[in-house]
């Protein structure tokens, strides 16, 4: 039986451990990589006449397959219906969503298109896992074209409430193509809650006695799999980091100041700007603290052709320059800011050094820095985590300061509060968080979720709406 992967973006395999966009990339190399497989998706370039058969690179036990996509096809899937609707309603912003009737076409037509191209090469043993929000109809795609195989889906980020999700014009046509699936996994038992309760009440799916979801003459189970890390390999990172120049020049520039550490991909839902004007109210709430702790927010750009996250990327630098103008001094600098990507080594390395992880997204799927920074604490003598309430984390790192990142008074005290704990109350909480992320690590994610999709039964001739091309048409004639 092989495993074929299905995700926007398939990274190169010779990018290794530079890769940083995001956890779904680290977290499915880590799963593949173990069992071996196919890899398809996205090369992320563009290109004005792409081949529909994809490039295939071979590396190990994996074979990476990525196809371009037209300029066009770029800006109405990726840009514009994937991360200016999904992206924030699924993120609870229905107030930065922009829909267009093209950009939601274009949806469509690209996961029509990378299915059709897909499926020639499928054999009927495989067991397929489609992942993100990027590819919500792509199982329904594969059914029209006659795909038998096991169909699953997992969702990286969260999943609103119905009255959120149903805001989204193409809401219901996008539960209805949720159907094909024989597993939805999702990070949360509340986002799975959301997510069945949006089924329920917009499709006419109903619960039978098993708890699984009977759709439109097929049955659909949703769980929750909270993703997790390697945690060996993390721990191996940090141990061996004192040995990276980059790593060692930060040490050196930090002196005996104490390091609070933020790292996040620019976008909106991560709260940096919150974040930074917390780490404020902490200085002016501790003087004594001035010029002793520093903040080091590292933060890699993102979708900067999207009007939100360029416009973030202005506010961040002018909450910056607002705070050190007003608090640095000649040899102190409040707030190091950095916008630009690092290597998984180096970021082991810069969290074994911080004495604080703030990892305080207003909404997050998971959120893996939480679990990485743990992990490459030093058990003797380990950092805190200041985890928002507001990420999947949070429920399974109690041992965390639990906060609310509204409250910017609530996260400044929590830093002093992290930087005073008892070295023994430190290494407690360290022990419990790092068993937590061992028992739940990424063999455990990729291993649960797919005996649940082996076990998922289909039923023989599924009757299916063909969602993805009636809408297309649809919205293409609007
Ligand atoms: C999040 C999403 C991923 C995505 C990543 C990077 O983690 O869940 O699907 O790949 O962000 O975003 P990008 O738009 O650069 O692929």
């Amino acid at each position: 039986m092989r495993l074929v992967v299905v995700s926007n973006r398939v990274p190169s395999p010779r990018a290794g451990e530079k890769a940083a966009a995001g956890g779904l990339a680290v977290a499915l190399r880590d799963a593949l990589r173990e069992r071996g497989g196919l890899w398809f998706g996205w090369s992320g370039g563009v290109s004005e006449t792409p081949e529909r058969t994809p490039r295939t690179i071979v590396h190990g036990q994996i074979a990476y397959e990525q196809v371009d996509l037209t300029a066009i096809d770029r800006q109405e899937y990726y840009l514009g219906f994937a991360n200016r609707v999904l992206w924030p309603s699924m993120h609870y912003r229905l107030g930065l969503t922009e829909f267009s009737r093209d950009d939601f076409a274009g949806y469509l037509r690209v996961n029509r298109m990378l299915a059709e191209s897909l499926a020639q090469r499928l054999r009927s043993d495989d067991i397929i896992w489609i992942h993100d929000y990027h590819l919500l109809p792509f199982a329904s795609v594969l059914r029209e074209l006659g795909v038998k195989n096991r169909i699953g889906y997992f969702h990286h980020i969260p999943w609103p409430p119905i009255e959120v999700f149903g805001a989204i014009p193409a809401g219901r046509h996008l539960l209805e193509a949720m159907g094909a699936y024989d597993l939805v996994g999702l990070q949360t038992a509340t986002d799975a809650g959301n997510l069945v309760r949006g089924l329920i009440e917009t499709t006419g799916a109903a619960m039978d006695r098993r708890g699984r979801l009977r759709m439109a003459g097929r049955t659909v189970r949703v769980d929750a799999f909270p993703i997790g890390i390697d945690v060996d390999d993390f721990r191996r990172f940090a141990d061996r980091a004192s040995g990276l120049r980059l790593v060692r020049q930060m040490a050196q520039s930090l002196g005996d100041r104490r390091l609070v550490i933020g790292v996040d991909r620019l976008d909106y839902s991560k709260g940096i700007v919150e974040r930074i004007e917390a780490f404020e109210r902490f200085l002016v709430a501790n003087p004594q603290q001035r010029g002793r702790s520093i903040l080091l927010q590292i933060t890699p750009e993102s979708r900067a052709e999207v009007p939100e996250y360029a416009e973030l990327g202005q506010r961040i630098d002018q909450a910056v320059g607002r705070i050190n103008g007003a608090h640095g001094g000649l040899d102190w600098t409040p707030v190091r800011f950095v916008k630009r990507a690092f290597s998984r080594p180096v970021l082991a390395g810069l969290y074994r050094h911080a004495a604080v992880g703030l990892v305080t997204p207003m909404r997050d799927g998971m959120n893996l820095v939480a679990k990485e920074y743990v992990a490459a604490q030093d058990p003797a003598d380990p950092g805190v985590l200041v985890l928002s309430r507001f990420a999947g984390a949070a429920r399974q790192m109690p041992d965390a300061l639990i906060v609310n990142p509204f409250d910017k008074s609530e996260v400044a005290e929590a830093i002093q509060t992290a930087l005073c704990l008892p070295l023994e109350e430190r290494r407690e909480r360290h022990a419990r968080l790092v068993a937590g992320l061992e028992a739940r690590d990424v063999s455990w994610w990729a291993g649960s979720y797919l005996a649940a999709l082996s076990r998922a039964r289909r039923r023989a001739k599924p009757k299916l709406r063909t969602v993805a091309r009636s809408e297309a048409d649809r919205f293409a004639a609007a």
